[in-house]
Formats: structure tokens, sequence, C-alpha cells
């Protein structure tokens, strides 16, 4: 399991710290045993319900969302350098982290089809995540980065880390939801 998570997501072996990245492979092996979610099935899993269909798995969302992250570090690093300090091992870890709240939050359907769980409806992969994490002792500026990465972070201060993997979610999000908009709008009347 471990070395085939690697395989799969490279970007594990990006964090320095190596307690910091064992425990973010505990919490990724434990979202996987507890959901019953396999690795082949989540390179196919749609990684978001809102777009449908949808053109990326959730593999390959959580590795643009944190490349996307990273990349905005390095320009930050070079431009702005010491005014904006940032922990990149801190934002790896919250790249790799920020959506394992949904392999609680989805299930797979009888034909096939991701569709949201039990849990889902009560839980947004957020929370779930954030929780998840925090069983594995994850710092609180991680767990930080999974509860606000989406729009419940909206109602507080994110940390510079968790602005760059809210933006970096966002923009694989929206770009990849408007692909569809660019067809001549059509409607009928019912
Ligand atoms: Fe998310």
């Amino acid at each position: 399991m471990r070395e085939e998570l690697l395989a799969l997501i490279p970007e594990f072996d990006l964090i320095q710290d190596a307690g910091l990245r064992e425990k973010t492979l505990q919490v990724w092996e434990a979202a996987l045993a507890r959901s019953g979610w396999t690795l082949a099935a989540l390179a196919e899993m749609p990684f978001t319900l809102l777009i449908n269909p949808c053109p990326a798995s959730y593999i390959e969302h959580v590795r643009a969302v944190t490349l996307t992250a990273l990349r905005a570090a390095e320009v930050f690093d070079e431009i702005y350098g010491d005014r904006v300090p940032l922990n990149v091992d801190y934002l790896l870890a919250g790249g790799l982290l920020h959506d394992i709240g949904k392999l609680l939050e989805y299930e797979r359907g009888e034909d096939g089809l991701t569709v949201q769980s039990r849990h889902g409806q009560f839980l947004r992969h957020p929370f779930s995540g954030a929780a998840l994490a925090a069983e594995f002792g994850l710092p609180e500026e991680v767990l930080h980065m999974i509860a606000a990465h989406a729009g419940e972070g909206d109602k507080m201060t994110r940390t510079a880390e968790a602005t760059l993997i809210n933006k970096a979610d966002f923009m694989s999000f929206e770009t990849l939801r408007d692909l569809r908009l660019k067809k001549q709008p059509s409607a009928k009347l019912g």
C-alpha cells in the first residue's frame, strides 16, 4: 500500500521533515482503510460531484493542487523573499491532505457512479479531513489548511499557506468546471 501510494503520488517525498511525511502518509492510509476506497478506484474517482462529467480524477486533483501551491510558493520566495514566510513542508502536507475527507464524504454507488455517502450528508470533507488528520497528530497549521481550504474557511483569516491551497484548489475547480461554459448556452422551457 505504502509503495503504491508513493508511486501514484510522488509529492509525498517532497516533504523534508520525516515525521511530518510519515504522519501525512498515515492519514492517507487510514482514510483508505476506513473508507474502503482503493488507490485504483481513486484514480478513477471524479474529484468533485459538482462537475458532471468531471474531467479529472481525485488523484490528479490532489497532485495538481499541491504542485500549483508549491510553484506559487517558489515564485513568492523568489519575489517576496522573507516578507512572506512560508513553511513549504506544511504547504505540501496541506495540499496532499486538503481533500482527504472526500474519501469519507463520497462512496461508490451500485452503478459505479461516485455519490455522497451518509457520512458526507452530515460532515463535509473539510471537517472530516481535519478530524482525521488531528487523530494522527498533524500540526494545527496543517489542520487549519484542511479545515479552511473551502468555503468554510471564508469566515476566518487564512494563513499564507492556507490561502495558497485555497486558491490552488479553486484554480483547478473553476477552470475544469467552466470548460463546459465555453459551449453555446441553450435552454428549453419546461
Ligand atoms: Fe475540497
